[in-house]
């Protein structure tokens, strides 16, 4: 059965992307705030964009200071992602509440926080109004990620090292285990190989179960 999704609430159907918390720097202050409208835009030039609400403080910072990095968690942050998004910078000085620790970032201002499994430091290329937030389009600067977390792709080896997910309202999650795609063969009838590739994935997800229930089950369910 298939029900209606309030016309409000489909963005939350194109949720689960990483969430990031967006640090900027102006005037000798900081400020961190967690967005999970974030998207890449382009790959040659590398740009990323992220909608950010022009009441946030944030908004502010990054309009002024034409710069912002981008911090993704994992979920040790879970409790702090959530913290960071009922407080405003405008009303408490936000990093140094919170303790988390930073280090400098190689080529923005923007403090980068300790404990994220990557990070993105962005030059803002341009400012589009959409609807009643601003996506704020990032040249991308210098970019660098966990060795345990990312070599080209997302590992998701390691629960502690895999991206936090932001599903809305104060829910989050974590990916399920990697799934590799049959590279298509050129002439191969589409229909056949795909069904094919669709048993092979099947009967090794059977496997892996199999595998889980003689060993005691000890590979429980994902957290978040
Ligand atoms: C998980 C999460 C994701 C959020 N995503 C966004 C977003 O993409 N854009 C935005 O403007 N606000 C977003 N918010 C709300 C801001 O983070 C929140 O209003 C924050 O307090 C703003 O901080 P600031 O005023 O210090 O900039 C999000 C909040 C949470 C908890």
């Amino acid at each position: 059965m298939r029900r209606p999704v309030a016309e409000t609430d489909a963005r939350r159907l194109l949720g689960g992307g990483p969430v990031t918390l967006v640090t900027s720097s102006w005037h000798g202050k900081s400020n961190v705030m967690p967005a999970a409208l974030v998207t890449p835009l382009s790959f040659d030039p590398p740009l990323v964009g992220v909608a950010v609400h022009p009441s946030r403080h944030s908004y502010d910072m990054i309009r002024y200071s034409e710069q912002f990095a981008l911090n993704i968690p994992g979920r040790r942050l879970l409790h702090h992602v959530q913290y960071l998004g009922s407080v405003s910078g405008a009303d408490v000085d936000k990093l140094e509440l919170t303790k988390l620790p930073t280090f400098k970032a190689t080529r923005v201002e923007a403090p980068l926080i300790e404990g994220c499994v990557a990070y993105i430091e962005c030059g803002v290329e341009d400012a589009l109004r959409t609807g009643d937030h601003v996506l704020f389009v990032g040249q991308v600067l210098a970019a660098s990620a966990d060795a345990e977390a990312f070599d080209g792709t997302w590992l998701l080896e390691d629960d502690d090292e895999k991206p936090l997910h932001y599903l809305g309202v104060n829910f989050y999650a974590l990916l399920g285990p990697k799934m590799e795609a049959r590279i298509p063969k050129p002439q191969e009838e589409a229909e056949k190989s795909l069904e094919e590739a669709f048993e092979e994935e099947m009967q090794a997800a059977r496997d892996e179960e199999e595998r889980r229930r003689e060993s005691g089950g000890k590979a429980g369910p994902e957290e978040g």
